[in-house]
């Protein structure tokens, strides 16, 4: 057990998410022209936080290379009494449209989105790709003790669902169930990566932003593209004191099948085992191999 770790209706959180804060999202006043950005930890969040603000700010630049991506686009299940910050309090104060971030499971979204038109995008990512990334962020964040333990010991976490907000299993499988509604659009990392113009429009479209220029569209993929942001103190949570870079950084390789450096053939045959077991019935179309 690590120090700040509590289980809040079943699941694994610390103690940047407090009980009372997790009550609180359930009650958020959701408002119709609210997006939502739905990941599990690691999945790309920043990334998609970036590409979508400026989207529904119509390319916004001067704002987004002068305010933190963390002020513009709140976490609303986060909160940190040491800096007074609430993400729940910020997302109150923000205008219009807003763009929000959590990585809560289904049922533990603001109530409110069941009822509104408000839209929610989730982002899917390798899980293999998620458990090496998350790895390292637990290796670099106060908020987990700066992980001491190994990369064995992270995997059975991982594994096990014991790990902060809980398992990629079920917030997976939770948000898979969502997928056909009208207002939830599912995107998958690799292929924000791999084709990112093309994702960028449909996002747009999804939005209701309808069809973008090309010219605003490009813009945005480049100050998104890895290396921009890698280096946009706007973007890059050099910043964030929770987060010690020199151990690991926020944007450490942004990769896809970094998974393959970590895992031994062992512990990927036990992955696809559990894998298989929890989810194979899905029928997930995850990219496994960066050739798939
Ligand atoms: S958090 O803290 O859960 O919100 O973290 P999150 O942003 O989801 O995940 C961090 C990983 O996303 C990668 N990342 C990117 N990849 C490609 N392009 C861009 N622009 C980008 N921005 C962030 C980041 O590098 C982390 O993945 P890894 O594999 O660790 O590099």
């Amino acid at each position: 057990k690590l120090p700040g770790e509590h289980v809040y209706k079943g699941v694994l959180f610390f103690g940047y998410s407090p009980p009372g804060a997790l009550d609180a999202v359930k009650d958020l006043q959701v408002r119709e022209d609210d997006v939502f950005i739905v990941t599990y930890p690691k999945a790309g969040t920043t990334w998609l936080q970036e590409i979508l603000w400026l989207i529904m700010h119509d390319g916004d630049f001067a704002r987004a290379t002068s305010t933190p991506v963390y002020l513009r686009s709140p976490f609303i299940e986060f909160k940190d009494d040491v800096l007074g910050e609430d993400g729940l309090d910020l997302a109150n104060k923000i205008d219009s449209p807003r763009v929000l971030k959590t990585h809560l499971q289904h049922s533990f979204m603001p109530m409110e989105t069941n009822k509104k038109n408000c839209k929610i995008v989730v982002l899917f990512r390798n899980p293999k790709d998620v458990c090496t990334s998350y790895f390292h962020f637990y290796r670099s964040s106060s908020s987990f003790g700066q992980f001491k333990g190994t990369w064995p010991d992270f995997l059975d976490m991982f594994l096990a669902g014991h790990v902060d907000h809980g398992s990629w299993f079920d917030f997976t499988a939770s948000w898979w169930q969502q997928r056909n509604r009208d207002n939830v659009y599912l995107m998958y990392y690799e292929h924000l990566k791999e084709n990112t113009l093309a994702e960028l429009e449909k996002l747009a479209q999804f939005v209701g932003k309808g069809q973008l220029s090309t010219d605003l569209l490009s813009h945005i993929a480049e100050h998104c593209s890895f290396g921009q942001m890698k280096t946009n103190p706007m973007t890059n949570h050099l910043d964030v004191y929770s987060i010690n870079s020199h151990i690991s950084p926020l944007l450490r390789k942004g990769e896809i099948g970094d998974w393959r450096t970590q895992f031994t053939v062992e512990q990927d045959e036990i992955f696809n085992r559990v894998y298989a077991e929890k989810l194979g019935h899905l029928d997930i179309p995850f990219q496994y191999r960066p050739t798939e």
